[in-house]
C-alpha cells in the first residue's frame, strides 16, 4: 500500500523508518519531509492543510499519519475521512484535549481524572484578583496552542500579575491566550506516556522521559524536547496500570460519552507525585523526540496497529516491544530555542556508526548535494542497549563523529534517571 506522512520533523523521519520495514508498504509520500525522509521516501513540497487534501484527491493512497498538533485542530482528519481515505489521529472534536487546555481540564474534572486543582479565566482582572489570594510557586497557561511555550511558572503574585498582562493583555500567544489556565505546581518525577486508542481501548507504550531545557541541569528556557529515554528507570508495571486505569481509560469514555469517539495517540504528560500519577497536560499525537526513541522499541508492524486503531480492533492486535533501553539526544541550531541561524553544513553523516545507532533528521534539507541545517532541532541521535548507560553512551560516542557551525545539545540526557536506578 502507498502512505502519506504529514509533518517534518524527527518524530515523521522515525515513521517513515518504522514504516519502510513494513511488508504492507509500497511508497511512503511525506508533506513535506526533511533531507532524512527524502533519502528513504518521497517529500512533496506541501504543507498546507488545503494543499495536502488537493493532493490526495488527486493521488489517493491507503493510509495517512498525521504527525503535528496543528493539523489535528485544524480537524484534518474529519476532512480526509470525508475523502474516504483511513487516516490514523483524532477528529478535531476528540483533539480538543490538546489544543484547548480550559476543555482538558473541565473533562478531567468530571470525570475525576487526578490532575492539578485548577480556574479558568478569560478576564484579566478577574484573574489578577484571584492570583494575589494564591499560595506559590503557581503555574499559568495560555488555553490554546501556543507552539509548547504557553506555560510559565510564577513564585510570586507580583510575577503572576506581570505575566498574565503578557498572554491575556499583549497577548503574546495571540488568540492561544484569550483563555488561561492558572493552576496548581505539581512535584514530582515528569514522564511521558503514550498509548494507541481505537475509541474504547488503549494500549500503553513503555514509559518515556523527555527533556524539555535547552541546557544541562534543567536551566535555560523550555524546547519542544531535546532529549528522551525509554524505559524510564524505576516506573513500574504498577504505575503504568494505575495511568491506564485512572486515567488513559476513562479519558477516552468521557470523550467517547460526549460523542468524540478518540482513535489516535493519546499522550499524557504525568507528574508521579507523592498521592499518585497526575496529568500535567494531554496531546493528541506523538511526541518529538518520542517518537524518535519508541520506533526504535517497537518490534510489531506499525501498519497493523494503525489500522487496528482505525477500525476499533485494538484489543486483537499484538503489540512487541523490544526489552531494550533506548535514548535520543537532540543536536540542534545554536540560539534555539529563540532565534536561530539556518543553512549550515553538516558533516559526518557519512560515518559508518555502528548497528544501534540510527539518527533521525529534523530541521534538515538538501543544497547543492550537501545536507545543511533548516530548523531548530536539527538531528535526532538516537541509541540502543541492554542498559540505559550502554546506549547513552553510543549515542554521545556516536555525536562526537558529526558537526556543523553553532551546534548545541545537552550532555546529561538520562544522567538522574541514571543516577536514581
Ligand atoms: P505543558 O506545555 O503543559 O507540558 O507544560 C510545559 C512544562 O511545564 C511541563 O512539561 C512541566 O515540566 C511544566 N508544568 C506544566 N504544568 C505543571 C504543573 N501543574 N506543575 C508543575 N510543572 C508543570
Ligand atoms: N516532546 C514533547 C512533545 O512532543 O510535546
Amino acid at each position: 500500500m502507498n502512505i502519506l506522512v504529514v509533518g517534518g520533523g524527527g518524530r515523521e523521519h522515525a515513521f517513515v523508518w518504522k514504516l519502510k520495514q513494513s511488508p504492507h508498504v509500497e511508497k511512503i509520500f511525506v508533506a513535506s519531509g526533511n533531507a532524512g525522509t527524502a533519502g528513504i521516501a518521497t517529500n512533496l513540497p506541501i504543507s498546507k492543510t488545503g494543499e495536502i487534501l488537493q493532493w490526495l484527491q488527486k493521488n489517493p493512497v491507503e493510509l495517512v499519519l498525521i504527525g503535528p498538533d496543528n493539523y489535528l485542530a485544524e480537524g484534518i482528519v474529519d476532512s480526509i475521512q470525508k475523502l474516504g481515505i483511513p487516516v490514523f489521529g483524532p477528529t478535531k472534536a476528540a483533539a480538543e484535549i490538546e489544543w484547548s487546555k480550559s476543555f482538558a481540564k473541565q473533562l478531567m474534572r468530571d470525570a475525576r481524572i487526578p490532575t492539578a486543582s485548577f480556574e479558568t479565566f478569560t478576564d484579566l482582572e478577574i484573574a489578577r484578583t484571584y492570583v494575589r489570594k494564591q499560595v506559590y510557586p503557581l503555574v499559568i497557561k495560555a488555553s490554546g496552542l501556543a507552539f509548547g511555550k504557553g506555560v510559565v511558572i510564577v513564585e510570586t503574585s507580583i510575577e503572576a500579575e506581570k505575566v498574565l498582562e503578557e498572554i491575556m493583555g499583549n497577548k503574546i500567544f495571540g488568540s492561544a491566550g484569550s483563555e488561561v489556565v492558572i493552576e496548581e505546581f505539581l512535584q514530582g518525577t515528569e514522564i511521558s506516556i503514550h498509548a494507541f486508542c481505537d475509541g474504547e481501548d488503549a494500549v500503553l507504550f513503555p514509559s518515556s522521559q523527555d527533556h524539555k531545557r535547552i541546557f544541562d541541569g534543567d536551566k535555560g528556557p523550555n524546547t519542544g524536547g531535546i532529549g528522551t529515554i525509554a524505559p524510564v528507570p524505576r516506573v513500574t508495571a504498577e504505575q503504568m496500570q494505575e495511568i491506564k486505569n485512572k486515567i488513559v481509560l476513562p479519558t477516552l469514555a468521557a470523550l467517547k460519552e460526549k460523542g468524540r469517539e478518540f482513535k489516535g495517540l493519546l499522550y499524557p504528560g504525568i507528574m508521579l507525585t507523592a498521592s499518585g500519577p497526575k496529568v500535567i497536560e494531554f496531546n493528541a499525537r506523538f511526541g518529538d523526540p518520542e517518537t524518535q526513541v519508541y520506533m526504535r522499541l517497537l518490534e510489531t508492524d506499525l501498519v497493523d496497529i494503525l489500522f487496528a486503531c482505525i477500525k476499533g480492533t485494538l484489543q486483537k492486535q499484538k503489540i512487541v516491544w523490544s526489552n531494550k533501553f533506548t535514548c535520543c539526544v537532540v543536536l540542534s541550531s545554536g540560539g534555539y530555542p529563540d532565534s536561530y541561524q539556518k543553512g549550515k553544513v553538516i558533516k559526518g553523516l557519512n560515518h559508518s556508526f555502528e548497528k544501534d545507532i540510527v539518527i533521525f533528521h529534523a530541521g534538515t534539507t538538501m543544497k547543492n548535494g550537501e545536507v545543511i541545517t533548516n530548523g531548530g532541532r536539527v538531528l535526532g541521535v538516537s541509541a540502543t542497549g541492554s542498559n540505559l548507560s550502554e546506549a547513552l553512551s553510543k549515542a554521545y560516542d556516536a555525536i562526537t563523529y558529526i558537526s556543523f557551525e553553532g551546534m548545541q545539545y545537552r550532555k546529561d540526557i538520562g544522567a538522574k534517571a541514571v543516577k536514581r536506578s
